[in-house]
């Protein structure tokens, strides 16, 4: 192991799972399905709509797709998806307030299809947002995608953090660090977890973490700050909210290590990944 060389530090956790083909086809089914369901919602979001009228939507395409909504009853979580809106920095609970007009808003949507669980989320913007929102939605995608683009086998779950926390700071944001990405299949939060930081800032340990391997399945779902990175969690026991109350988005795909490189389960079938999305 050098300490100023490119070699690769990283622990080789046999504890986490390597799923096979058959795995990997139930994933894309359960992932497919948990993006059309952020697909569907897109026209729902407007100034007006409540979360709760979005949550009982996504309820209603579960149980028409024959699929549970994950969150539903999880450690005592009340509804199916979650709704972050503005400086909620995820976990937001629906709620029977109307979205407003430049609200920014996170849809996360976790569906068990067959067992197997798809986990994503996107940003979606409400009316007319401020030019500064757009940015943290353009900064927090890429993020996502540059997150992305650090798996393959041999690299660790810490160059994933490491190339989301570098690109965010290089834009002035804050990377949240009290939530990461993790491992899922058939249970829905496992080995390994997938910090969206770096694990210190010297430099040495860019490949720290656990190696990753082929067959490997997990999500990242970066949460990027405008403003410090500092979170509270609210008396709900579940919404997480910046301290500053400045802007927070993230965005989630699920993920299969492949032999050179990824598969993204939870791509938008409309190519609806990120907005703007087109008014339907
Ligand atoms: N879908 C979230 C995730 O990305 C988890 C939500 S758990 C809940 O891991 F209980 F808050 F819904
Ligand atoms: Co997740
Ligand atoms: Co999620």
């Amino acid at each position: 192991m050098s300490k100023t060389g490119t070699a690769r530090t990283g622990t080789v956790d046999a504890a986490v799972r390597l799923y096979g083909s058959d795995a990997f086809a139930n994933m894309r089914r359960a992932g497919r399905l948990a993006a059309e369901a952020l697909d569907m919602l897109v026209p729902y979001v407007r100034p007006g709509v409540s979360t709760e009228k979005l949550d009982k939507l996504a309820y209603q395409f579960a149980m028409d797709h024959k699929a549970y909504p994950a969150p539903l009853y999880y450690r005592g979580y009340p509804k199916s998806i979650c709704t972050s809106i503005n400086h909620v920095v995820c976990h937001g609970i629906p709620n029977s307030k109307p979205l407003r007009d430049g609200d920014i808003l996170n849809i996360d949507v976790t569906l068990i299809v067959d067992g197997w669980h798809g986990d994503t989320s996107r940003m979606y913007t409400v009316g007319a947002v401020r030019r500064k929102a757009e940015r943290l939605i353009d900064v927090t995608y890429e993020a996502l995608l540059r997150g992305i683009a650090a798996v393959k086998p041999g690299g660790t779950t810490g160059d994933i953090g490491t190339a989301i926390e570098t690109y965010a700071r290089g834009e002035r944001c804050s990377v949240v660090e009290d939530f990461c990405g993790h491992g899922l299949g058939q249970v829905f939060h496992d080995r390994p977890n997938i910090l969206h930081y770096r694990i210190n800032t010297a430099g040495e340990d860019a490949g720290a973490g656990v190696v990753l391997a082929p067959g490997m399945i997990f999500t990242i779902e970066p949460m990027i700050n405008l403003g410090k990175a500092f979170v509270k969690i609210l008396p709900d026991g579940w919404t997480a909210v910046t301290r500053d109350r400045e802007l927070s988005a993230q965005f989630e795909h699920t993920v299969g290590v492949t032999r050179d490189g990824c598969e993204i389960f939870t791509h938008s079938p409309k190519g609806w990944n990120k907005p703007p999305y087109p008014v339907v």
